[in-house]
């Protein structure tokens, strides 16, 4: 079996799963409660919580799966993107396991682990397929050919599409993380009650621009408040979600009919956003393409998505030394 470790941002991860994919314990310690009173991610927070947590988090998965460490195979562990100080703490757990058993180490790229947790059963989905990766962090459309890479289509020239709706969220105080809020309060919302702009939409590319909607909604509300005027909560946040998805749909069916790609697949937190995974269904439904998602828990970070990536890795022969660094900014690819 091989253990999968993730501590980029602010969920604690362990995971382990067997060769073929089975999940066997996939352990999750968020991290939100303890960032929401700052609004965000406070990376030294982080790295504090992380280092004291990775190892209770690996225990509980040991024992939910049944398995102690004398069972685990090899160990997979998120070398980047995210914060600096909160992957130090996961590479190094990841290195002391490793070396205290004689363990292959590999180390995984964050959005290879968003990518991978498609590989996972019972759903496992099959290269190639198109991808968008929607997360805190990237929004990416991504040309996926076989399990172990991709190459990137497009990308956000500015706020990640997680980012926008967290930063929205904050704003009308709706807490952090502000995606699954801003879900949840749309439901009882009018997504076309408000006419907010859907950037790029029209441009003759893959990439994405979400800064400029996010500024949108803010100084909306701003203007409506100092005018003294009333809104609905409800149908602003419905409103603004509809934008944000319109744009990542329009795009990813683009793209998709543009590579007669047959499959495409969501990935990372906000793909556990219902809207966009009903209205991505919809349009795959009526141009053909067969449009799959994770279930919500595999969306956000977690460590089975690394242990999926890191078997590809590893069955490649590919190994970490124990003196590998954390690599904070750029994706491995
Ligand atoms: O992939 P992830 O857990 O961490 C990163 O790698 O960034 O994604 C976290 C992001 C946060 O911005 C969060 O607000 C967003 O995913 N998110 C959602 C939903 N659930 C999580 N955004 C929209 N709707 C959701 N249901
Ligand atoms: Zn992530």
């Amino acid at each position: 079996m091989i253990l999968g470790l993730e501590t980029s941002c602010d969920e604690t991860a362990a995971a382990l799963i067997t060769s073929d994919g089975d999940i066997l314990a996939n352990i999750v310690s968020s991290q939100a409660e303890l960032h929401a009173r700052f609004g965000g991610v406070v990376p030294e927070v982080a790295s504090r919580r992380h280092l004291e947590l990775v190892m209770p988090v690996v225990q509980e998965a040991l024992g939910e799966a049944d398995a102690s460490l004398g069972d685990v195979e090899r160990v997979a562990v998120t070398q980047g993107p995210g914060l600096v100080g909160a992957l130090l703490v996961g590479l190094s757990a990841a290195k002391a396991l490793a070396w205290s058993r004689r363990l292959p180490l590999v180390p995984v790229d964050h959005l290879h682990g968003h990518v991978a947790s498609l590989y996972l059963e019972p759903d496992a989905v099959e290269p190639p397929f198109l991808c968008l990766l929607a997360s805190g962090g990237h929004t990416m459309l991504l040309d996926v050919r076989d399990r172990a890479g991709f190459a990137v289509l497009g990308e956000t020239l500015d706020d990640a599409a997680g980012e926008a709706f967290d930063k929205v969220a904050r704003f009308i105080g709706l807490g952090f993380p502000g995606g699954p809020a801003i879900d949840r309060l749309a439901k009882d919302g009018n997504p076309n009650a408000y006419d907010f702009p859907r950037p790029l939409l029209r441009e003759d590319n893959y990439d994405f621009s979400l800064s400029g909607l996010k500024t949108a909604v803010i100084r909306w509300v701003r203007e409506r408040v100092a005018r003294g005027e009333e809104f609905d909560p409800a149908d602003l946040a419905a409103s603004f979600q509809e934008a944000i998805v319109d744009v990542q749909v329009a795009k990813t069916m683009r793209a998709a009919e543009d590579r007669k790609v047959g499959t495409v697949v969501l990935a990372g937190g906000v793909a556990a956003n219902s809207r966009l995974r009903e209205r991505m269904a919809e349009e795959g439904k009526a141009r053909g393409i067969e449009v799959v998602a994770p279930s919500p828990a595999l969306c956000t970070d977690n460590g089975a998505m690394i242990a999926a990536a890191g078997i590809r890795r590893l069955e490649r022969g590919e190994r970490t030394p124990l003196d590998a660094a954390p690599v904070p900014g750029l994706s491995l690819g």
